[in-house]
């Protein structure tokens, strides 16, 4: 059998089931396809397949016909509506237009954290992450830390609802209640104030192309769980990783903004927040593993194991599961492998998220005397299919 990884010693502080004897691709019992082999990964990624991650299937399901968000959409409406948003994201806006908010946010934040000899980190990075996300989409015109809360509530409620037992109807219920709340409070009064003074964002693009309040609503939350729970939680484990390596840390703050940024996609290939990518095959999916074709058939579900592609040899070379951001790599291959996704689908915030992150690591890395108080206890949240990093205390001597 076809190995992708050699069993060793893992610096990941989110994952260490890498198996030595896992093939690259196989079919479970259920016919859920299981993908660990990073060439097949970017096969399926750009081959015909349709969104299946996020509650995607979910939202689709719905009664109301919307115009779904940017994540949940495939094929030409998916590529017009990238290219009518990139310029939010382009390096340029990020750094014009969204640096000097995350250094506000950032001097403001590390300054209150030293104020009170540190806290829970996570519940900083979940301020910050919201404080840019916020920017970028539009979602302005509210009391931040309030608006946290409710977002917050949305993204960790229990998505996979039905109607079959009181227990569902009771989550379906609350998730519905969060929306209607997260809606009056903070995104209706962005919309208005838009439709007034329209500005560079995503809301008044949204409104400039006829969207309507609930479009503007399921596509903030999108934005909430792709921009923002994935950015809180990767300061956390950028943080946690340099704060017990000494060496990387003093590489990360004495290097250039190059190999600042080799580290922190170095760290996020190790543990790539979102960790699972899922898709359904739209078309019958060819896919080359250990020199035979498999078939994937139409209508299956895919679930790419990212954790275990950014790990394969044949993307990351040698010594896979050990932090090294001088690793050599294939050429076009990201040194983050796919810890921002790969195909039509790869993170359009990339630019915003490392951009965030090293503004805000540069800053707490440099308070003297800041430690680990307590190690973060590793969470899953199921919305993203990814870690979660909660009760992170730091302390300053
Ligand atoms: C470290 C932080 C981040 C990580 C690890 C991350 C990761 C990802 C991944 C893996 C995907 C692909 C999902 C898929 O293919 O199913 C994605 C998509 C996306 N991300 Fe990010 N992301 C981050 C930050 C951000 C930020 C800051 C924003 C915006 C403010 C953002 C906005 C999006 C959007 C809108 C998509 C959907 C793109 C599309 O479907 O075309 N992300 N992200």
């Amino acid at each position: 059998m076809e190995k992708i990884i050699e069993r060793e010693h893992t610096d990941s502080k989110t994952f260490s089931d890498f198996g030595a004897d896992k093939p690259p691709i196989e079919r479970d019992a259920r016919g859920v396809w299981h993908v660990r082999g990073y060439v097949q990964a970017k096969t399926i990624l750009l081959g015909e397949t349709l969104q299946a991650g996020f509650s995607s299937e979910l939202a689709r399901q719905m009664p109301v016909r919307i115009t779904s968000p940017v994540l949940f959409q495939d094929g030409p409406e998916h590529r017009e509506q990238r290219s009518q948003i990139a310029k939010f994201f382009t390096p340029t806006a990020t750094q014009q237009q969204h640096l000097p908010v995350m250094e506000k946010y950032a001097d403001r934040l590390i300054a209150e954290f030293i104020n009170r000899r540190g806290g829970d980190l996570n519940k900083v990075t979940a301020q910050m992450a919201l404080a840019v996300a916020g920017d970028v989409v539009g979602l302005t015109n509210s009391d931040r830390l309030k608006m946290a809360n409710r977002l917050n509530a949305i993204l960790h409620g229990d998505m996979n609802f039905g109607m079959s037992s009181p227990k569902q109807v009771w989550s379906y219920l609350k998730v519905q209640w969060n929306m209607l709340w997260f809606y009056l409070k903070d995104v209706r009064p962005a919309i208005r104030a838009r439709k007034r003074a329209p500005q560079q964002d995503v809301i008044s693009h949204l409104i400039s192309k006829g969207r309507t309040g609930p479009e503007i609503l399921i596509e903030c939350i999108t934005y909430g769980a792709a921009g923002m729970a994935t950015t809180q939680e990767f300061i956390c484990l950028a943080a946690w990783q340099m704060l017990q390596n000494e060496e990387l840390k003093n590489e990360y703050l004495q290097g250039d903004q190059e190999t600042r940024y080799h580290v922190l996609h170095e760290l996020l290939r190790l543990d790539p927040v979102v960790a699972h990518l899922l898709r359904r095959a739209k078309a019958d999916l060819m896919v080359g593993s250990a020199g035979t074709q498999v078939t994937i058939p139409a209508g299956a579900l895919i679930d790419l194991h990212l954790n275990e592609v950014n790990a394969d040899a044949r993307a990351a070379g040698a010594e896979p599961l050990k932090i090294n951001p001088h690793r050599s790599m294939e050429k076009g291959i990201p040194r983050s492998v796919m810890g921002f996704g790969g195909g039509p689908h790869r993170c359009v915030g990339e630019f915003v998220a490392l951009a965030e992150s090293d503004v805000f690591l540069q800053r707490l890395l440099r308070v003297q005397g800041l430690k680990i108080e307590r190690e973060p206890d590793v969470l899953r949240n199921e919305n993203i299919k990814g870690f979660e990093l909660r009760n992170f205390m730091l302390t300053i001597d």
